[in-house]
């Protein structure tokens, strides 16, 4: 993974670029990073801040082999690589939120955004996105966005070497996506579930079913949430946004 780079200084979103490479046949692992991107876009069709310089802003090709439920837990492996990336090369003791948000003291530090092309019932390819708030400082982001983010520098105190970042992001994955194809998703559940701030906590989950609220009480083998509801019942979340209560 990172072996093909192509290093841009500015684009609209690295993922249109990685797919349009996917298109033409790149091959797994291809990676393209942008100092800058124009119309950064996140998950459920929000945009991403995505300012020149400060971030780690990058798309991977992934071809995997799995059928397409294998898209979520692919998701999860991400969130998994990136947070033990930042915890070797800045330290900061990131937290997964679920499905694959990091966060650092309650706060979101990097999104991660898999994109998959389906033909015929199949993944073709998948584009991996990842951002990365390395070096952003509290005036880098719009005011609405402040009380919610943070970033690498702030929770550490010191620049974050954005490529050293990279290439242990890359590692990482290459490490745990040759794990899942021998051994399959449930190390992964497991370590997941390590390092994750959700489990145990009191949560709202918003999606097409309207509101509902639980406790997170697990992963389950497909990497959906496992909620036990005020009634005691425990029931699977596949997706939506959650929210944390504080404490
Ligand atoms: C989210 O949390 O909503 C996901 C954010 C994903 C952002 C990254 S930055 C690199 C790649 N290019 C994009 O346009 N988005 C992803």
């Amino acid at each position: 993974f990172g072996r093909e780079l192509t290093v841009l200084s500015k684009t609209d979103s690295t993922q249109t670029e990685a797919e349009k490479k996917a298109h033409e046949g790149a091959i797994e692992g291809t990676l393209v990073v942008a100092e800058e991107q124009t119309s950064g876009r996140g998950r459920q069709g929000r945009p991403w801040h995505s300012p020149p310089g400060l971030g780690v802003w990058m798309s991977a090709v992934l071809r995997p082999e799995g059928p397409l439920t294998a898209v979520p837990q692919l998701t999860l492996l991400t969130a998994v690589a990136v947070c033990r990336a930042i915890r070797v090369v800045s330290g900061v003791e990131a937290g997964i939120k679920w499905p694959n948000d990091l966060l650092a003291d309650g706060r979101k530090l990097c999104g991660i955004l898999l994109e998959a092309v389906v033909e015929d019932g199949r993944v073709r390819h998948c584009i991996m996105g990842i951002g990365i708030d390395a070096n952003l400082s509290e005036s880098d982001y719009p005011e609405e966005l402040r009380s919610k983010v943070t970033s690498l520098r702030r929770e550490s105190g010191v620049e974050v070497d954005r490529s050293a970042l990279i290439a242990a992001v890359m590692n990482e994955f290459e490490m745990l996506y040759g794990l899942y194809n021998e051994r399959g998703f449930e190390p992964i559940r497991l370590l997941w579930e390590s390092l994750s701030v959700t489990l145990g906590r009191e949560i709202v989950v918003r999606d097409l079913k309207g509101e509902r609220r639980g406790i997170a009480h697990g992963l389950g083998e497909q990497g959906e949430l496992m909620m036990r509801t005020e009634q005691g019942e425990i029931i699977p979340v596949y997706s939506g946004d959650i929210e944390l209560y504080p404490g």
